[in-house]
This record gives structure tokens, sequence and C-alpha cells, in this order.
């Protein structure tokens, strides 16, 4: 952007026309995220946040960059007004991080905002004050240039949207997530963030290993593996984990294309698929990959808060992944490889990889399984009396550790171990919670020491009550230590140590479902307390498991609406050898 006196221009009709239209503001962090992403787009060097309640209460951004206009600064807050393309052409080859001139209006109609800008070198600069969408007072003022943008009491118009922002301590974790994934992207910029008046994060500029240093702790530093890939005018840059970083990296996966933070299922996919065999499924390896590309090759103009872009080959940038992260990680001669036997031992073993799965033939493939158990499934055979009454207690052996068959009148059944016991400790869990009676505990004979980054610290104080009445005795230690002291009766044996991390890693994977809190932390400490696939149970344990299934209100589903049990019909099998 140049720093011309007047920028600003109101798009024409056939553009406006053109852009992705949607909901902008979803939260205080799609407020902080469009803030700072106008404060880069203006050249800024140092960008300074401020978040009052959890972003609740207000969003303040503050940048050294080219500052406004008295003109602009009026203009901004008009639907479709930007400095940042001109015509339709324009919109086929993106390279600022805005374009569609919405974001200021959007956020100004729905809060209150206070803006102080100035263009540089001038002592002199404007105030404009905007409460819902209208301007309320203009003022020139003194201002060494840059821009802050104050928002306040964000949908306090909107009661009906105000409703449905989450506590502070969510929306704050959703701030803090907008702000890593920023100043990942940004690294040889300064950026600081505070909340209320305490400093959160204060980033000098430096390299992204530093950077990544800063979020992700210091032990990764020889966990990572860098990646410098090009092909076809591609280029593939940033780190990945290798498959023995333990630890637990649900949500730490960051991609960027053209340094704008995106989502994207095939890339992500391709990085998982590299991996191939080294990571088990619902393993999270950690990576901040950077995606160069010629913005004529992909569209940004599909999603409402362009998280989301449209590759025009999506094949070749698929392979182009898979192929640099699959290399990558067998040049890596420390890489190894975890093998799983049947006895659920693990050893490790020298890097061998099984043959990839073709892209197209994924989909179809996970297609075929969702379709095969939604027709099992709606069958729904196994009334649950039949179950207590035709069920053959002498007929009755687990498969692979994991899925345990039995017969019964009409055919038989597979029942997911790890699934049902799921359930059965999920209501068991709620049930506890209503009668208001707490947990049996056992004392652990060696307290474990847990650390707690910034934002599962936060988690934590959320659902720290909750815990301590399923039956865990935790003691708070420091601001990022606590010591485990006890657990629940019921929990798994051995998985102690990393159980607290897991009920923190779940709850955050739980945000987008309409679960309670009560709900929401049963069913994560229900997925890692219950036995797993793998473990082997004797058969008075697999008929225990199954009596107390039957005795919940849902047998049949897990608190997800995975399916807990496949009814196979004698008639289905004898189809299948056409008799
Ligand atoms: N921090 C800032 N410093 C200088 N100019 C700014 C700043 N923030 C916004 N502007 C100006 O205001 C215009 C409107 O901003 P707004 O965020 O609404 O739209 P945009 O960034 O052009 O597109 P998008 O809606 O995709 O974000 C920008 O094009 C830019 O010229
Ligand atoms: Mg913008």
């Amino acid at each position: 952007m140049s720093n011309l006196t007047n920028k600003i221009r109101i798009l024409p009709e056939e553009v406006i026309n053109r852009i992705a239209a949607g909901e902008v503001v979803e939260r205080p962090a799609s407020v902080l995220k469009e803030l700072m992403e106008n404060s880069l787009d203006e050249g800024s060097n140092k960008i300074v946040v401020q978040v009052r309640d959890g972003g609740r209460g207000g969003v303040m951004v503050s940048d050294d960059g080219f500052g406004m206009s008295e003109d602009d600064a009026l203009l901004c807050f008009e639907r479709h007004s930007t400095s940042k393309i001109l015509g339709y052409s324009d919109l086929e080859q993106i390279r600022t991080l805005g374009f569609r001139g919405e974001a200021l209006s959007s956020i100004a109609a729905v809060s209150m905002v206070e803006m102080k800008t100035g263009l540089k070198n001038n002592k002199e600069g404007s105030f404009v004050r905007v409460e819902g969408g209208i301007i309320k007072e203009v003022k020139k003022i003194a201002w060494e240039g840059g821009t802050t943008v104050n928002v306040r009491n964000i949908f306090y118009n909107t009661p009906g949207r105000r409703k449905f922002l989450k506590g502070k301590n969510t929306e704050f974790r959703h701030i803090l997530k907008t702000f890593k994934q920023i100043s990942l992207a940004n690294c040889d910029k300064n950026f600081t963030i505070y909340s209320e008046d305490a400093l959160v994060w204060q980033l000098e500029k430096s390299t992204l290993l530093k950077r990544m240093v800063t979020f992700f702790g210091e032990n990764i530093v020889d966990m990572i593996i860098e990646m410098d890939e090009k092909h076809d005018e591609i280029e593939l840059e940033g780190y990945i984990g290798k498959p023995q970083l333990v630890g637990s990296w649900y949500g730490e996966q960051y991609l960027f294309l053209n340094n704008r933070f995106i989502k994207n299922k095939g890339v992500s996919r391709a990085v998982f698929s590299g991996y191939g065999s080294s990571i088990s499924a619902g393993d999270y390896p950690l990576f901040v990959i950077f995606l160069k590309l010629d913005p004529l090759r992909f569209d940004v103009n599909v999603h409402p808060a362009k998280l989301e872009v449209r590759f025009k080959d999506e094949r070749g940038i698929y392979n182009f992944i898979y192929e640099s992260v699959r290399k990558r990680l067998s040049d890596d001669k420390s890489s190894p490889t975890t093998f799983f036997f049947d006895n659920g031992a693990k050893i490790f073993q020298k890097r061998k990889y099984s043959i990839p799965e073709p892209y197209e033939q994924n989909d179809v493939k996970v297609q075929f399984e969702m379709d095969y158990d939604r027709e099992v499934m709606s069958e729904k055979a196994v009334e649950k009396k039949e179950k207590l009454e035709y069920f053959e207690r002498e007929k009755i052996w687990q498969m692979h550790n994991k899925y345990i068959f039995s017969q019964i009148k009409s055919g038989i059944i597979i029942i997911d171990q790890h699934i049902a016991h799921e359930r059965i400790l999920f209501e068991r869990i709620l049930k506890r919670t209503k009668e208001k009676k707490y947990g049996e505990s056992q004392h652990l004979i060696f307290p474990v020491t847990v650390n707690l980054s910034l934002e599962d610290r936060i988690v934590f104080d959320d659902i720290f009550p909750f815990l301590t009445m399923i039956g865990f005795q935790i003691k708070v230690f420091s601001e990022n230590t606590i010591i485990l002291e006890g657990v629940p009766n019921d929990l798994r044996k051995g998985g102690e140590e990393e159980i607290i991390k897991n009920i923190i890693d779940s709850y955050k994977k739980e945000d987008k479902e309409d679960f309670g809190i009560y709900e929401k932390i049963a069913s994560s400490y229900a997925c890692r307390a219950a036995i797993m696939a793998g473990d082997r149970l004797t058969v008075e344990e697999m008929i225990n498991l199954i009596d107390e299934l039957f005795a919940t209100d849902f047998p049949y589903f897990c608190p997800h609406g995975r399916p807990t049990i496949i009814n196979i019909p004698i008639s289905e099998i004898d189809k299948r050898f056409l008799r």
C-alpha cells in the first residue's frame, strides 16, 4: 500500500457481487483477526493488542503502519470501501490479506468503535467514533502516525448474537489462537498482547524457529524437521514435528498460504498421510508450514472470513505436500517408525512406508464405510430386550483386542470395546454430577507433576471443580504447574500421566459442539479413561462390559454419536453367500 493521502474507494457493483458474502464477525477473535490483518496490510512493524474480558469487553489494536487521512478514516467504515483492489481482475490475484472492504464496516455495525489514525510524518491525525455503524464524532487530534482501533461491546446491539458468546476463558483462547496464527506468519514483526493490563506475550522480531520455541517450548528444537521444498513454482517452507515428538499437539497445526492462515482439509490430509504409519490414528503432529503459490493458482474469495481457499490444481498440491513431508521424514535418520504388535507392545524400527493411498480413492473408501455403517445401523434390530435374553454368554470372543463378537438369536453383534466403555463412563459421571456425588479416588504413590501452557491453564481453571468431582485430586502448584495426587477409581491403569492433558485436549476439541460443560468433560474423561483398542479382555470383563452397556440409557451410541454396536443379521450373511 502506498501512503498517498486518500487511497480508499468504494468498489463497483459488479465487483461487490463477486465477493464471497457471509458473516465476518463471529466472535471477538474475528475482530482481532481483521484488525491485525489490516495493520499488516499497511506495512506495520509493531502491533500491540489489548483485550478486555477475554475479548468480550473489547479488542484494541495499535499499529505503526501508513495510517489514514481524515477522508479515509470516515470512508473506511462504509461497506465495500477498500484501498486494496480496484476492479474485477484484481480479485484474481490478491496479494493483500484484505480485499473486500467489508471488515471495518461489519465490525462497526455490531459494536462501538473508536479509531485514531494519521499519516506518517504528520503531527496531526483524526479521531472517529462509530456506534452501531453510525458515525457519532469526528475530530482532529495530535497524533504521530499509525492507527489505533478500539472495538468495545461487541454485539451490544444484537443481543441474540451476544448471547452466543462463550465464557471469558473460551473467548480468550480463541483470541490467543488468532494472535498465534498471525504472529507465526509474520516473524519479522514485533507483536505484543495484553489481557486487561497484564502482559501475555511480547514477541520481538526474530526467526520462525524462535517464535515456535516461545509458543511450543524449548523441547521442540531437536524434535522438528525443517521444510524447504520447491516444485513447479510451489514452495513449501516451515517445520514439521518428528513422529516421536511426544505431547499433545491437537490444534497446533498451522498452514499458511502466502502468509495467510488457512484451513484446508486436502492439505492437512496430505501432511498426515505423509507421516504414513509413523503416527497412529488420532495423533496430531505439530506443524507450521508455509505454502507459497502464485495468487492466480488459487481463489481466496470463497469464504467470508477468508479462512478457506480453492486451489485450481488441488491434486497437484496434495501430491507435492504429501511427497515433501514423506521425503523429509524418511531422510531424517533419527525418525523411527512405530509398529504395533498383536499383543499391543510397541517397538521402534527403521522407517518403512506403506504404499500411499491415492488421493481420489481415499474419499471413495471413507464414503463407502460411512454408507455401510449407516445401512447396518438403520436396521437397529438389536432390541435392548433381545440382548438381555438372547446374548449368548458362552459364545463371546475378542477380535484384534479391539472388537467383541457375540452370537445373538438373529445373527451376530460386534461391539467396539472402547466406544462401549466410553458410553458407560460418560453416563456414570453425568449421573454422579446430577446426584452431586463425588467419585471415589485412589491416591497415587508417586504424584505426577503436569506442566500447562497458558491456554491449557485457562481450560484447566474452567474444569478444575468438575475434575475434583470425578475423583481427581489435584494441587495447583504454580501458574503453570499442577500436581496430580489422586485419580478416579475407574481410570484405566497406566493412563495417569497424560490424562489431565488429554482431557484438556479433548475438551478443546469439543469446542464446537452443543454440549454443556459437564457433558464436555464427561465425554473427554470417558474417552480417555475407557479401555482402549489394544487392551486384552477376559471373558468375564467382556460380559461385564456388555451388561453395563445395556444398563445405560443409550447403549447404541457413544456420546459423539458413533455406533457402539453393529448388528449383522444372519439373513445378511446368507445373502452374501448367495444362499
Ligand atoms: N490499520 C489500518 N491502517 C491504515 N489503513 C487501514 C487500517 N485498517 C483499515 N484501513 C483502510 O481501511 C480500508 C477498509 O478496511 P477493511 O478491513 O474494512 O477492508 P479491507 O481490508 O480492504 O478488506 P477486508 O474486508 O477483506 O478486510 C482498508 O482497505 C484500508 O485502506
Ligand atoms: Mg481488512
